[in-house]
């Protein structure tokens, strides 16, 4: 098993109140699996996915990712796990703006001592997803869907083992959530775990273990 999610908790306080994001989730999923989880608004897909990235640490509850417990590493060995083996693409804005296209995909490689540039196969992820001409764009010229696709590129710079992607055809037209879509799902065939949470109803179709999530339950 790849990654193995057991009775997950998260927790928010407010002064006195309290209200779990997340309850009890159980989940596990193998190499190959593209799972997708539907959800509305406030169910708690991006805690969810915060939580299985190790950006957010559970109340209770275990993910135990490619044999280690993400709450039993440092730091640093949680750094160097996550560039090498997670692609996570964040619901946000998450694009360095004094960095090009190219080397806002690229970035991930040089964090964690590489030999190369990996032009190549940044310039390849590029092309995929349609956004070959904006290699040396600056993100400011870029719309909210071609920055979206940068980031998407840029989770597969490091060949990761797990995509995890938080409403990933957010502000994508059709054409361009197709060329993402199969993306993904050509990882999958290449046996990359692909985990994708959403309220797009269009895009349920493509995984093939679908979850609703509701008030933090997983069903
Ligand atoms: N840092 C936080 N502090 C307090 N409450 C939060 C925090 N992050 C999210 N929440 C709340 O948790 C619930 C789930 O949020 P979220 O995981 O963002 O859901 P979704 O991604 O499905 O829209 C919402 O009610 C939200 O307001
Ligand atoms: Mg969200």
């Amino acid at each position: 098993m790849l990654l193995e999610l057991t009775n997950l908790c998260k927790k928010y306080s407010y002064g006195d109140k309290s209200f779990y994001a997340v309850r009890d989730v159980r989940l596990s999923l193998n190499s190959g699996d593209f799972a997708i989880i539907a959800g509305r608004s406030g169910s708690g897909k991006t805690t969810l996915l915060n939580l299985i990235g190790g950006l957010l640490s559970p109340s209770s509850g275990k993910v135990v990712f490619d044999g280690s417990d993400l709450m039993s590493l440092s730091d640093r060995d949680l750094s160097a796990l996550r560039n090498e083996k997670i692609g996570f693409i964040p619901q946000g804005y998450s694009i360095l703006s004094n960095l090009t296209v190219l080397d806002n995909v690229r970035l991930p490689y040089f964090l964690h001592r590489r030999r190369g540039d990996a032009r190549d196969r940044a310039l390849a992820l590029l092309k995929e997803i349609g956004i070959e001409h904006l290699a040396n764009a600056y993100p400011k010229s870029l719309s909210g869907g071609e920055l979206r696709r940068v980031a998407i590129a840029r989770a597969f710079i490091n060949n990761p083992k797990l995509l995890l992607a938080d409403e990933p055809t957010n502000d994508l037209d059709t054409e361009s959530a197709g060329y993402v879509m199969k993306l993904f799902s050509r990882a999958a065939a290449e046996g990359v775990s692909v985990l994708l949470v959403t309220h797009d109803p269009d895009i349920i179709a493509y995984g093939y273990r679908i979850y609703q999530m509701r008030d933090g339950r997983l069903y």
